[in-house]
């Protein structure tokens, strides 16, 4: 059976002191739920994406649980080395302890103008590199929603994102269907709709594509109030939280719902 996956993607939030308060309380409450020895048993997976600037401490608290608990970064850059004044790559993450990288956050694509071009070249690197998995994010604006345009464009996302993949064996894939009217906004997707979306990325990744293990979480405004509802669709493999992970409490409250 998949393991669920229940990820954190802290954005531009907490320094190293924050952390370490952060998961003096977080993993209490882990300890409470569950023998160390038998996380196995919880058919899920935790994930945290904090700053880069944490990647190191964070690796190091949640060192003793790497059997489910992992890192990721929250972005990457397409090239090894070189003349990219405040980039950080695949080797450097990979260094720091990362697992998993997220790549095309509507965060990145919008704010900071990364076209899907360079969202393809960030997934073909972490392929090239090896021993890193995308967290692919795609999902429609409002009015691409409004206009029932939205498989259409998350077609179009996927395409260029994993053209560089087309005909060649990938181990294993996330991708993060995060609508953008839906992040931080507390207007999430109904599970319903949510299930068809994912229904659909299914679909089209499994032909033309050759995916070991792929994975479809759902982001946007998840909390523990539709953390059920959602996780109990047979296509949502896991979530991507943003607002309601930066406290420990409530991101612990989501994961006992998710797996219980
Ligand atoms: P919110 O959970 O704050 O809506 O953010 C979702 C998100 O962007 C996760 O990557």
């Amino acid at each position: 059976m998949k393991k669920k996956i229940i990820a954190a993607n802290f954005k531009m939030n907490k320094t190293d002191e924050d952390i370490k308060k952060y998961f003096a309380v977080f993993l209490d409450l882990i300890n409470g739920l569950k023998n160390k020895t038998s996380y196995d048993g919880l058919d899920a997976e935790l994930i945290f994406a904090p700053p880069f600037t944490s990647l190191l401490e964070t690796h190091k608290i949640i060192e003793p649980y790497l059997d489910f608990i992992k890192l990721s970064s929250q972005n990457v850059y397409s090239e090894k080395s070189g003349a990219y004044t405040g980039e950080i790559s695949i080797d450097m993450i990979k260094a720091c302890g990362c697992v998993y990288t997220i790549i095309g956050h509507s965060e990145r694509r919008n704010i900071f103008k990364e076209s899907d071009e360079l969202t393809g070249k960030k997934v073909e690197a972490a392929y090239t590199g090896g021993g890193v998995t995308p967290i692919l994010c795609v999902g429609e604006n409002l009015d691409i929603r409004k206009q029932n345009g939205q498989e259409r464009f998350v077609e179009n996302q996927l395409s260029a994102a994993l053209n560089s993949i087309k005909g060649r064996n990938t181990s294993s894939l996330i991708v993060a269907y995060e609508p953008v009217w839906a992040i931080g906004t507390g207007m999430s997707i109904k599970a319903d709709d949510g299930e068809a979306m994912h229904g659909f990325i299914y679909d089209y990744l499994k032909t033309g594509f050759s995916i070991g293990e792929l994975r479809v979480i759902y982001g946007g405004s998840v909390t523990e109030a539709n953390i059920e509802e959602l996780i109990g669709k047979p296509h949502i493999d896991g979530v991507l939280v943003g607002g309601a992970s930066l406290d420990p409490q409530s991101f612990y409250n989501i994961f006992k719902l998710a797996v219980k």
